[in-house]
């Protein structure tokens, strides 16, 4: 075989990877939080801190459709981006500080891990609408066309290619360790960055951007829609669904 059609072959292989891709597929989820393991001794004072704490408020909040406006904004702030780079337990938790699951809880890779993720979740595109790809996480919404609708805005394409190129593999380790949570990541889920990246760099994803700076209305206009009204309380639990939309 020579190098020419070798080339031929693998061109044919890309070819429609954007549209063939089956999302759903890659995001199966194997990894548990086992929230029972988790609250299962914790004291009701340490409970009371967390629900009024506004670092669990702000800065771990469960996004949904009807605040994704607020939480993004609030993730960029000092106070959460301060946490992010040092979950410092004793300082922002004292009273659940003392148990054994948050202290294992609360690593820098763990926090870098979920920034990473709330940053992909608030990614918006060209006329500032939630990125198709993320209003699909958020939502657990219909995963058809989600590829496609993404390679559709240039903005929502490239911001996602640089974040996923920023997550690093050994942040899903330090969270498979962990003692509250069961399973391991399947290989897809490990590979999933990598393979959006490569299907968002795709010459097949860039043809598909819109040149004018069409507004994806019909795709994710409608704020009350799918809107989960998922209670803010528990938010150390909501972070782990957050994530496992990543991966479910
Ligand atoms: C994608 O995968 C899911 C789960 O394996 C399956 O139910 C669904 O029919 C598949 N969709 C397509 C378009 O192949
Ligand atoms: C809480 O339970 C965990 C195991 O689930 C145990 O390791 C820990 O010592 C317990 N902590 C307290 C304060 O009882
Ligand atoms: C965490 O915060 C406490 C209280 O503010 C401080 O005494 C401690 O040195 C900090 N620990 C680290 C590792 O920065
Ligand atoms: C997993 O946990 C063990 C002990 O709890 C620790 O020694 C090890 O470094 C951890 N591995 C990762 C990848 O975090
Ligand atoms: C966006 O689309 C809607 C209906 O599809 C249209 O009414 C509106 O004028 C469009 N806005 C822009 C900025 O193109
Ligand atoms: C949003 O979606 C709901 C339910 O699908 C529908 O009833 C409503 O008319 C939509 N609103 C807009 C502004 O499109």
């Amino acid at each position: 075989m020579n190098i020419n059609s070798l080339y031929i072959i693998l061109l044919i292989s890309v070819i429609s990877r954007v549209n063939s891709t089956n999302i759903s597929k890659l995001l199966k989820r194997n990894i548990e939080f086992d929230a029972e393991k988790f609250y299962d001794n914790l004291s009701k004072e340490c409970i009371e801190e967390n629900q009024n704490s506004e670092i669990s408020n702000n800065c771990i909040p469960s996004i949904t459709l009807s605040n994704y406006k607020e939480k993004c904004a609030s993730i960029k702030s000092e106070l959460c981006q301060t946490f992010y780079n040092d979950p410092n337990l004793t300082k922002y938790y004292p009273i659940c500080s003392q148990f054994p699951q948050y202290k294992e809880y609360f690593q820098p890779s763990i926090f870098n891990f979920f920034k990473q993720n709330y940053e992909l979740d608030c990614l918006t595109d060209e006329n500032d609408n939630l990125c198709p790809y993320f209003l699909f996480r958020i939502t657990k919404g219909d995963t058809s066309g989600v590829l496609e609708n993404n390679c559709k805005s240039k903005k929502c394409t490239e911001s996602t290619i640089k974040l996923l190129k920023n997550i690093n593999i050994d942040q899903f380790a330090a969270y498979e360790n962990l003692s509250f949570t069961s399973g391991s990541f399947s290989y897809e889920s490990l590979t999933l960055p990598d393979t959006l990246i490569s299907i968002m760099e795709s010459d097949e994803c860039k043809s598909m951007h819109s040149n004018n700076n069409n507004n994806n209305s019909n795709n994710n206009n409608n704020d009350t829609s799918n809107a989960k009204s998922i209670k803010i309380n528990n938010n150390i639990l909501l972070i782990m669904l957050i994530l496992l939309i990543f991966f479910y």
